[in-house]
């Protein structure tokens, strides 16, 4: 009988062991599903910039805004996972550049304030390109906007001319 014991014990020994390696394997893949796809995050970046770019030049505040917070989502998404890329501190880069200059467009934006928005906007996409050249991307160049609007979108306020 305490043969038997014994063999039991070992046996759940044994199995809490396989359990605790599956677990650990899990957890480890589980943080890599969470952490964000930089590549993914930037090219929305992108897109939300040039999207802002023609709702700055309609004065669209609310689309502004909305635009405002979309950012703010995406930075606050790569500094929470404290982010690095290839040695380099995504994370801590992108909230020491480019969370500040976003917290003064949207400041600016309050202000109503159409030079100073316009002008912390321009601040918004030397700031993406400083980091670029921080991180070693010097030619990966953010530009404001093409002449005509590329989006199948119309950005002006609705209701007024
Ligand atoms: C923390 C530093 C940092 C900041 C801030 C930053 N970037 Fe990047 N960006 C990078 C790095 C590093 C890469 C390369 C990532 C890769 O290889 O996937 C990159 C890549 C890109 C790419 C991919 C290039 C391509 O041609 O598709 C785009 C687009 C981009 N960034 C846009 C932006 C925009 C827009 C902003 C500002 C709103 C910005 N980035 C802010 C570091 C940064």
């Amino acid at each position: 009988m305490n043969k038997f014991l014994a063999a039991l014990c070992a046996l759940f020994i044994i199995v809490s062991g396989i359990l605790w390696v599956k677990v650990n394997t899990l957890e480890v893949v589980i943080a890599e599903m969470n952490q964000p796809d930089l590549y993914e995050a930037m090219t929305m970046m992108q897109t939300i910039v040039h999207k802002l770019n023609y709702a700055i030049e309609s004065e669209n505040s609310d689309l502004i805004d909305f635009y405002v917070h979309e950012l703010e989502e995406i930075t606050e998404d790569i500094v929470d996972a404290d982010l690095y890329y290839h040695g380099e501190p995504v994370g801590e880069l992108t909230d020491s550049m480019l969370e500040p200059v976003i917290d003064e467009l949207e400041d600016a934006l309050d202000s109503s304030d159409w030079n100073r928005v316009r002008d912390r906007n321009q601040a918004i996409i030397q700031a993406c390109n400083n980091c670029h050249v921080a991180t070693g991307y010097d030619s990966i160049i953010i530009t404001g906007q093409s002449e005509s609007n590329p989006f199948n979108q119309d950005f002006s306020t609705p209701g007024r001319q």
